[in-house]
């Protein structure tokens, strides 16, 4: 099976190849000029336009981008909590919303009453309104389960989940976001421990935890990373959302892959994320909807860190599962430029993942994961809400096309 994908208005590509990341005072480097892309068994073949090819995509006037990576999701969750957010929006404080048995721990109640099926349904439906958008690697979390049984049910869940979309995705065991009824936070880090020996013959290449004054402090989150390298899996941590708790520092010792939130990170942290391999991942979503502290992400950017963007997908904070979208905030409120939000949503979202040597940018050899856009990439961030994506190529298959968007195709 091949694809030829030809003549468009640009083409996203890294400074050079085989790159794990870009830093973002790099992000000006990535070119993006005009140029066609050839694709054969699912992988980039090269950069000309191929005559012979199965299927040829007129793309005119179009980007090609790689496939978008949402590496910050909190799939599979159960229904909604849109009655939560008219209480924030006039008003009601998270803590009284939470007394009100709203929170994660309304989540907790709503996943443990749904069946397997309806659990997975739902989040089936969101891969695929995910997918209309560009996404075509996601990570999924656990962390609404608050139980034993519940978060090996939710990990469980999201591998089911992982075999029924076209997506690639990445299994997080996010085992310590709220202290379960009935515990200490340090009695549930036991449980956690306890966990571990099923955890890792799961899918879960992560672990990840919630430092908050609602949820774990720094010493859980140096555990958790005692955890993570005893296990062989990447850590990832929620931290500095709603205050500020120098996670940073902790998470940076211990080795993390990613923190993630940012929005209140103390300016004496900055530096040292900056230099480090730990992604700083942030998600102007939550942002946004929450009315949130906003994020230092113009510094972290001059100041070279590997900056990400995910959705932060879930049914509190952040119901958003366009990353084209979350692109347009991040470009409005950190002041970045398109290059930036797009490497940060590919390329650096992949190495989070630790799946950049196979995708996340248009590369010889790497996985087919590409994306056309009906416009070029500065309309991503200036048409907000718009959905720039008319046809999504996921491993070398063309997976979804924008209907009436077909005569460009020939087969
Ligand atoms: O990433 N911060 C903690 N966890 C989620 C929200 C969870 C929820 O409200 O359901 C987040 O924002
Ligand atoms: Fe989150």
């Amino acid at each position: 099976m091949s694809i030829s994908i030809e003549h468009a208005q640009e083409v996203l590509r890294p400074p050079e190849d085989g790159l794990p990341y870009v830093r973002h005072d790099h992000a000006g480097e990535l070119v993006l000029e005009g140029g066609s892309l050839t694709i054969e068994d699912g992988r980039v073949a090269g950069f000309g336009a191929d005559e012979l090819a199965d299927v040829r995509i007129d793309a005119s006037g179009c980007a090609v981008l790689p496939g978008l990576v949402d590496c910050h999701t909190h799939l599979p969750f159960a229904g909604w909590r849109a009655e939560e957010y008219e209480l924030k929006v006039t008003g009601v404080p998270y803590e009284e919303i939470a007394r009100r048995g709203g929170g994660i721990a309304a989540s907790a109640r709503a996943l443990a009453a749904a069946s397997d099926e309806e659990v997975v349904g739902q989040a089936h439906g969101l891969a695929a309104e995910m997918l209309a958008h560009g996404t075509t690697t996601f990570e999924t979390k656990s962390g609404y389960g608050l139980s034993v049984a519940g978060e090996l049910r939710a990990l469980a869940l999201a591998g089911w989940l992982a075999g029924e979309v076209a997506q690639t995705t990445r299994s997080t065991a996010l085992l310590a976001h709220a202290v379960p009824e009935g515990y200490t936070a340090d009695a549930w880090m036991d449980e956690v421990e306890g966990m571990m020996g099923e955890v890792v013959v799961g899918p879960a290449s992560a672990l990840d935890i919630y430092v908050e004054t609602v949820a774990f402090a720094n010493e859980h989150l140096a555990r958790m990373g005692e955890l993570a390298r005893h296990h062989g899996l990447a850590l990832r941590a929620h931290v500095e959302q709603f205050a500020t708790h120098r996670s940073v520092p902790v998470a940076l010792e211990v080795g993390a892959r990613s923190v993630d939130h940012l929005a209140c990170l103390d300016p004496d942290d900055l530096q040292p994320l900056a230099e480090s391999e730990c992604a700083a991942v942030l998600l102007p979503g939550a942002e946004f909807l929450g009315a949130e502290r906003i994020a230092p992400g113009r510094e972290l950017a001059d100041a070279g860190a590997i900056c990400v963007l995910g959705t932060d997908a879930n049914p509190g904070t952040s119901p958003v599962v366009s990353l084209p979208a979350i692109v347009g905030l991040a470009v409005r409120r950190y002041g970045w430029s398109v290059r930036e939000a797009l490497l940060a949503c590919t390329l650096n979202a992949a190495w989070v993942l630790g799946l950049s040597g196979e995708l996340g940018s248009l590369e010889p050899g790497k996985r087919a994961d590409v994306i056309l856009l009906d416009g070029p990439a500065l309309h991503v961030p200036y048409r907000l809400a718009h959905n720039p994506v008319w046809a999504v190529v996921a491993g070398g298959e063309l997976t979804w096309v924008r209907p009436g968007w077909e005569e460009r195709i020939r087969r």
